[in-house]
């Protein structure tokens, strides 16, 4: 399965490029089936979820080229509306395509996806929205079945402004004749580089990044070029790492907008964080201070995909700070591992009370999630003496060459597999 070991208490120093976006290339990827013609992207971060979604595609018909960040997909052969199940259980993320197929194909064929380590994740929001665009809807057997030859533009009002729900209509509303206005959209970076990419493909699309988005069915879509965004959560998690082990870095290639909502946690935890243009300087106060409360939320607020690794770095700061974690129920997996390294943390419910220690201890950790397990790498950079990381599968999932960007900040952390 593969382990991290880390020796401990080294502040990082120096600059990182940061990596394409993992959740924005998965949608992304999905939409290219719309065109069927060519999409050429660039950027793309060389993870296990892109692989997936890239066997994914090829399994329906898509061909598919790759020279080095770039990918280069032919969708004009597509010959299946039905993705293998052990491909959708591979990865939740790819019931984006339910959207895009049923939008291409008038009908898709797909096993449900299950839940994941984080919690139950339903898609009720995504089939009632589908059902309102005028598909027929059919549940049976742990298989979806959506079927329509004339989906109609309408007014959708979301229950919760779910990023996957937004996702799948504005891919199944682009070609959908008639406009579609989602309201209670979701509001991430994501979301809006979605719509960029989708309109540079030749749809109509505005509002993105607000929680209204105005969809206007157009019928063919054009081949395309597109350069994908960096990784906000990936800066994120970096920034974390230089506050947590007392260092400076600059992260290059990002946006501190996208980011505003951790970057005021850190500043109010003592550390010093501006930005020039693209890059972000973190530096690190030597005595990390608790930050009261953090409470996750969708975007612009505090991202559940940041809840880990900021109380990694709570559990060594000055004081107690109480974590509320709203949008995932059982997303608190790290936690049991944080105190296994002498972490002072107590959960009731989505409640976590942080008081933070002196120190951490190295020792043996198990990631069970793609956060968590980078949260446990984090810790161990802190941590004194050496932290090894078992599963580390679930952390190749979102990071692209984790250890190697680690050890060019002069973290001494190394793979096992
Ligand atoms: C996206 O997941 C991200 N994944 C997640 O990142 C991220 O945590 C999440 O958004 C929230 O920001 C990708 O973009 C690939 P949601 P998604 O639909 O689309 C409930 C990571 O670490 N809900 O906004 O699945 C749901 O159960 C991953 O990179 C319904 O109840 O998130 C959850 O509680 C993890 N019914 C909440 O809404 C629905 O039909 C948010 O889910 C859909 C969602």
């Amino acid at each position: 399965m593969g382990q991290f070991y880390i020796k401990g208490g080294i502040p990082l120093e120096g600059e990182l490029r940061v990596q394409g976006a993992k959740n924005a290339v998965l949608p992304i990827l999905a939409a290219t089936i719309l065109n069927q013609g060519e999409s050429v992207i660039h950027n793309v971060p060389d993870l296990k979820d892109v692989k997936t979604m890239i066997k994914i595609l090829e399994s329906i018909g898509c061909s598919i080229k790759k020279e080095e960040n770039t990918l280069i997909v032919n969708s004009s052969a597509i010959h299946t509306n039905e993705i293998p199940e052990y491909l959708v259980r591979e990865m939740r993320s790819s019931i984006i395509l339910l959207g895009a197929i049923l939008a291409k194909h008038k009908q898709a064929k797909f096993s449900y996806p299950g839940g994941c380590d984080i919690g139950h994740r339903p898609i009720d929001l995504h089939l009632k929205s589908f059902r309102e665009l005028g598909a027929e809807v059919m549940e049976s057997h742990g298989y979806i079945y959506c079927k329509s030859n004339n989906l109609k533009g309408t007014h959708i009002q979301l229950d919760y402004p779910s990023v996957g729900a937004t996702e799948n209509i504005m891919l199944a509303a682009s070609l959908t004749e008639g406009i579609t206005i989602i309201r209670n959209a979701a509001k991430e970076p994501e979301i809006q580089e979605l719509q960029n990419f989708l309109n540079k493909m030749g749809c109509k699309i505005k509002g993105a990044g607000s929680n209204t988005i105005i969809i206007e069915g157009v019928k063919k879509l054009n081949n395309v070029e597109f350069t994908i965004m960096s990784d906000r959560i990936v800066a994120g998690t970096f920034a974390v790492a230089a506050a947590i082990t007392g260092g400076q870095i600059v992260l290059k290639d990002c946006y501190i907008e996208h980011i505003s909502s951790v970057i005021s946690k850190l500043i109010e935890a003592g550390c010093n964080v501006y930005s020039i243009e693209d890059k972000i300087v973190i530096n690190s106060s030597k005595k990390i201070k608790a930050v009261e409360t953090i409470r996750t939320l969708p975007y612009p607020g505090f991202p559940t995909d940041m809840q880990a690794q900021m109380m990694a770095l709570m559990t060594v700061a000055k004081g107690t700070s109480i974590f509320t974690e709203t949008i995932f129920e059982n997303r608190y997996k790290h936690v049991s591992q944080l105190i296994r390294m002498g972490a002072n943390i107590n959960i009731d419910g989505r409640i976590a009370v942080v008081k933070g220690v002196n120190k951490l201890f190295g020792a043996k950790v198990t990631a069970t999630d793609l956060r968590g397990g980078a949260a446990l790498v984090l810790a161990g950079l802190s941590a004194e003496g050496e932290t090894i990381v078992d599963n580390i599968y679930h952390v190749d999932r979102g990071y692209e060459n984790f250890e190697e960007n680690l050890q060019s900040l002069g973290a001494s952390i190394i793979r096992k597999e």
